[in-house]
This record gives structure tokens, C-alpha cells and sequence, in this order.
């Protein structure tokens, strides 16, 4: 294809983790594992990071933990505030736990949560938001964790879109009291499947190491703060805590993770370059609405939303790009309220969700590369152009 919306980043390096890994025979999780976790949680300086096998498991298991601090646990029945776009395991780990959704709009600059309505997403059973940074575009995160903090909620940060996003000097990721990555292929850095809870709360961490691996204490500490050591060998062996699930990704992704982390800062460097072309050929064309950076943006692809006053068709300029052989799709998951799913949720809107639904009706997004993209993001605009004339 000419213009692919996703493609491996794979070199020598992570077909020769793979092959050691093999070698040792140590197939199920381990020593690399290990590694990369310390590695991802130092170069985000948190205290801790935590491996599953999908950034939706790291929702999962993220959300599960908050129901088993020790103080003010979420229950059942609470309100979280969520953005209207996001990916659909974004939403379903709060509605399994019988959460009820409070759906705020989006900016349509940025893509995402419009924060100025976070007063008016605000009731009396509201215990935390959920922020999420669209295709490396970080959220207005800061924001969302001072209004967080000054009433007392969770902040959960779903940063699977954004790994190595920036805002005020911080990185996307760590504003959060737990906050999610996803490794699936083709985000930032690719482990085949995977993803990372980050925190820097001990409970939470060993709350989410159980979580992963069975409500099992095998992977805890003997000093651990969510449970206390008995003397009896044979029955700790096997002594659950939690009601959990088994997660854990395998050896082989902790030992391509590594890998990829060592080349993740060269990469993003690339996809600013790209991103920073893709916005000189595009700004100032009132026709197409390309997102607005908020602080650094580790630019995962392209956005393009057809402005509503041009009164462009999306099916011709869609047409248009597949003759040119360019990859597409719906920006993130789409408007949620809009999918079949959203029966099965307890929820409500602050309004109709107007920006969310233009992104949805009249919004697409092209890939980003950690390589010179040049000559398709010149294609893509002169597609554009010739298609919305
Ligand atoms: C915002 C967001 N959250 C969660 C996920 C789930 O990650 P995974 O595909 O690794 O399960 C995705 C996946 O694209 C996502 O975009």
C-alpha cells in the first residue's frame, strides 16, 4: 500500500530478543518481563509499572483495583466522568464494575475531553474521571488532576494513545493516580499484544500485580501493605486475596519491550518531524479541522475532520483516498453513545454531544510513521485538496 495506517517497527533487534528468549526455554513471565517493567517505569519516572497482555486488560485491571483500597474504595453504583471518544475498553471495565458513565463532549481542536464541562459533568455520586489523550495529543491532564484532586476523585488516565506525549515538561502517562498503555502493534511501541499500568501508590501497584496474575499473592511482596504473611509454607503457596483474572503476558513481549523502549525516543522524534510537515501543508485550510497540539504530542497518526461549514462529502473524499491507495479509518472508537454497546450501559450525557458526533459523522485519520513520510503526506494533501474542490 502507498500510505499504510499502521506497520511494524520491528528491526534485528526484537527478532533476536525473541530468538534468546526461545533459546532459554523461559516462555511464560520472568526475568524479562521484570526488566521491562523497571525499564517503562523509570523512563516515566514512576515508582512502579506493572505488564498485562493488552492495554485493555490494564483498564481492566486498573479499575478492579480501585475497588480493593483499603480506603474509599470505588463501589458500585458510582458516577465516573468520561470523554464521549475513546476506544470501546476504555468504557466496558466501568460498566462491568456497574459504574454509571457521565459522558462529557469533546474539543473538536484537540479531540479531546472538553474540560470546561467537567463543573457541569460534576454530581453528588461523581468519584473519578477518566482522561484520555487522543492519538498522542495529550488531554488537558493537569487540569483534569487539579479538579480531581480539589473534590477528592480518582483520576484513572488511559494513556494508551499517547505513550511519550508531553505536557508541561511532564509525560503523558504520569498524571494520573493509575494511568494504562497499550503495546498493541500498531501503537507507539509494539510487544505483538500488551500494555502497562503505571502508578506511584504501593497499594495500587500490589493490588494490580494480584489482580494480574489470579487475586494470587505469589507475585507480592512479603512486606506487602494488602495482606498479611502467614507461617504455613504449603497454604501461602497458593492463597488468594482477590477475585482476579490472569493477564500476565508472556516472556517473549517483556523481551521485545525493551527493545522497542530503547528506540521509542528516536521514533517519536520522527513523528514530530512528520506531524510538523502534516501541519505546515494543512493549517490555515478552513476545509479540513486537524488537531491542535496541547503541549507535545507524540503524534501516533494524522486527524482530519471535515469542517460541517464546508459541506464536504466524507464518502467522496473517502473514495478518493482509497483510489490513491491511502489507509483510513474512524478516529479512536468512534462516539461511543453512537455504538450498539451503549444499551448495556448505565450513563448520561451533559448535552447531545455535539463535537463528538461531527467527529464521528465527518472525521477520519491517516497513519504516522517513525520514518520520512514525506512524499505520502504531500499525496495525502493534494488528494485532499483535488477531492473537497
Ligand atoms: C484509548 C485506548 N484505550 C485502550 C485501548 C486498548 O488497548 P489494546 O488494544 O492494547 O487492548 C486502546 C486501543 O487502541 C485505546 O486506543
Amino acid at each position: 500500500m502507498f500510505y499504510e495506517l499502521a506497520v511494524s517497527t520491528w528491526g534485528r533487534e526484537e527478532f533476536d530478543a525473541i530468538q534468546k528468549v526461545i533459546a532459554s526455554n523461559r516462555l511464560t513471565i520472568g526475568p524479562h518481563v521484570a526488566a521491562f517493567e523497571e525499564a517503562f517505569a523509570a523512563y516515566h519516572g514512576r515508582k512502579y509499572a506493572v505488564m498485562v497482555n493488552s492495554g485493555s486488560s490494564a483498564n481492566l485491571v486498573s479499575v478492579a483495583a480501585l475497588f480493593y483500597k483499603k480506603e474509599r474504595p470505588l463501589v458500585r453504583g458510582d458516577e465516573v466522568i468520561v470523554p464521549a471518544i475513546s476506544w470501546a475498553t476504555t468504557y466496558h471495565p466501568l460498566q462491568q464494575y456497574g459504574l454509571k458513565l457521565k459522558i462529557v463532549d469533546i474539543d473538536l481542536q484537540t479531540i479531546n475531553m472538553d474540560c470546561r464541562q467537567l463543573e457541569a459533568a460534576m454530581g453528588p455520586h461523581t468519584r473519578a474521571i477518566v482522561g484520555v489523550s487522543i492519538l498522542g495529543n495529550p488531554a488537558a491532564l493537569d487540569v483534569m488532576r487539579r479538579f480531581a484532586d480539589e473534590r477528592g476523585l480518582y483520576f484513572l488516565e488511559d494513556n494508551c494513545e499517547s505513550m511519550d506525549a508531553e505536557l508541561a515538561g511532564r509525560k503523558a502517562g504520569t498524571f494520573g493516580h493509575i494511568s494504562t498503555f497499550s503495546t498493541f502493534f500498531s501503537h507507539h511501541i509494539s510487544t505483538m499484544e500488551g500494555g502497562l499500568v503505571t502508578t506511584d501508590d504501593r497499594e495500587l501497584f500490589e493490588l494490580v500485580k494480584s489482580m494480574r496474575a489470579h487475586g494470587w499473592i505469589r507475585d507480592l511482596p512479603s512486606d506487602s501493605s494488602i495482606f498479611e504473611k502467614r507461617d504455613d509454607d504449603f497454604y501461602e503457596a497458593y492463597r488468594f486475596i482477590l477475585p482476579g483474572y490472569n493477564v500476565r503476558p508472556i516472556e517473549l513481549s517483556g523481551a521485545i519491550g525493551i527493545e522497542q523502549l530503547k528506540k521509542l525516543p528516536l521514533m517519536t522524534a520522527e513523528r514530530r518531524k512528520n506531524w510538523k510537515l502534516f501541519q505546515s501543508l494543512f493549517d490555515g485550510d478552513n476545509r479540513f479541522i486537524i488537531q491542535q497540539e496541547n503541549g507535545k504530542s507524540s503524534a501516533f497518526s494524522f486527524t482530519i475532520i471535515l469542517n460541517p461549514e464546508a459541506k464536504l462529502s466524507r464518502a467522496k473524499i473517502m473514495q478518493a483516498l482509497k483510489q490513491a491507495d491511502i489507509g483510513y479509518r474512524i478516529i479512536t472508537g468512534g462516539c461511543i453513545t453512537r455504538h450498539d454497546v451503549i444499551r448495556h450501559y448505565d450513563y448520561a450525557c451533559v448535552d447531545d454531544l455535539p463535537n463528538a458526533n461531527v467527529a464521528h459523522d465527518q472525521g477520519f485519520f491517516v497513519g504516522n510513521h517513525p520514518f520520512d513520510l514525506r512524499p505520502q503526506i504531500e499525496r495525502l494533501r493534494e488528494v485532499l485538496d483535488t477531492a473537497a474542490r
